[in-house]
């Protein structure tokens, strides 16, 4: 690949292009990199490269003319070494933001072009004439796009054949794809106190990578709700996990059944209440959801408990007049084993006399709409009506959004 910064400082963008993992790759000549000074291409007595705008403001803005100039000798040395015409890429604050899809794109090209803005800006017509496309790095404004240019140079070239080659690890299709990175420990095994997690020195690669791969999901949902939705969309639950041996979902029928399905409604009830930010206190009691749950049930409702090995950990509910599935509750320590999959999975397959069952979700619980939308359930909207906004309690209020199966089972299985 051959790379070319277009810029009033580029000395800078050279020792950056010349040092570390990019410097060692140029070396070797896995790259080439040119970049070119845009004063060396004005045509004025004093090297001038801005004046001020038209129309009037504040700030300076780069001349169109010695741009061109430079840009025309870029896409002449290329033809000269028998490439195609670069692709031109101005940096600016008024750009597309630049994602990792971006990177991809750059970097299949065989010469890319990257121009520095200064100042107020560059005039437009340059732009208009050359540009095959703005990109901003982010919401902010920097004071020139030499900063820019290179982020997006080095994110470009990391990902040619070769400039990796000792961090293998990077592999560009890797699992974690769209997720946000896991934490990362190195020696020692106790630094101030704070010990590395256990499960990294237990040398077991599948526990490893399993907790890895939790952890990136976490993240990403804690801190990119945006990324997490989208890798949702993009990993389906294709595979239900298989019912363990000793686990069990049978149908709620006596008190002590009931009993025991009003204590883990009410205890998902205090979950949810907590991660609204609800008042403490304000949470219903097992007695509560006991009578609600009653009240259900003569509605048309039945509702299955989860148990392993004889405990009792998990619930669903289903209603055969609404095809609606609610009241999934997982217990805490039996959380994060695909119970809540395996219950979901149940319920709609109760459910088989409706198209496309239906889940009522609190808009801010993530992960179950993040489990949802991965078990193909997606949210109804204005295009698919049906979108409410729903009350849970007398004095809290949350807004509900509903998620329907998109696909009917039987076309499905
Ligand atoms: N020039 C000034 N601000 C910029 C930004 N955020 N991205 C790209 N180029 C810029």
């Amino acid at each position: 690949m051959r790379i070319d910064i277009v810029t009033l400082f580029p000395e800078l963008c050279d020792t950056f292009l010349s040092t570390s993992i990019l410097g060692r790759a140029r070396n070797k000549g896995l790259f080439e990199a040119h970049c070119h000074q845009i004063r060396d291409y004005t045509q004025n007595k004093q090297r001038q490269t801005d004046d001020y705008p038209y129309g009037g403001g504040c700030g300076m803005v780069l001349y169109a003319q010695p741009i061109a100039d430079c840009l025309r000798e870029v896409i002449r040395q290329c033809a000269e070494q028998g490439r195609p015409r670069p692709h031109i890429v101005f940096l600016t604050a008024a750009g597309q933001p630049y994602k990792e899809e971006t990177t991809r794109r750059l970097a299949a090209c065989d010469s890319l072009t990257l121009v520095c803005g200064h100042y107020e800006g560059i005039d437009e017509r340059v732009i208009e004439e050359f540009g095959d496309e703005e990109i901003s790095i982010g919401d902010y404004v920097l004071t020139g796009g030499e900063l820019a240019s290179l982020v997006v140079a080095d994110s470009v070239l990391r990902l040619q054949p070769g400039v990796l080659a000792e961090e293998q690890g990077y592999q560009e299709e890797s699992y974690w794809d769209n997720l946000l990175e896991y934490p990362q420990y190195t020696r020692p095994e106790v630094w101030e106190g704070r010990p590395v997690p256990p499960v990294l020195l237990t040398g077991d690669h599948d526990r490893i990578q399993a907790w890895r791969g939790r952890q990136s999901r976490e993240r990403t949902r804690t801190r990119r709700p945006d990324l997490y939705l989208a890798w949702c969309e993009s990993h389906p639950i294709t595979r239900i996990p298989r019912w363990k041996r000793t686990e069990r979902a049978c149908l709620v029928r006596d008190a002590a059944q009931m009993e025991a399905a009003a204590r883990l409604a009410a205890e998902a009830r205090r979950t949810l209440y907590q991660t609204a930010g609800v008042v403490p206190g304000s949470e219903p009691s097992p007695q509560t959801l006991r009578e609600e749950l009653e009240n259900r049930r003569r509605e048309g409702w039945a509702f299955y408990l989860h148990s392993m090995s004889g405990t009792e950990d998990g619930l669903v509910g289903v209603c055969h007049k609404t095809g609606q599935i609610g009241y999934l509750a997982v217990t805490e320590p039996s959380r994060g084993i695909g119970i809540g999959t395996r219950l979901l999975d149940f319920a709609r397959k109760k459910l088989a006399e409706h198209d496309a069952p239906w889940v009522a979700v609190p808009q801010d619980n993530l992960a179950l709409i993040g489990l949802l939308i991965r078990m193909d359930f997606r949210a109804q909207t204005a295009a698919n009506p049906g979108k409410m906004t729903g009350i849970l309690s007398e004095n809290v209020g949350f807004r509900q959004q509903i998620y329907r199966i998109q696909t009917p089972l039987e076309k499905k299985l």
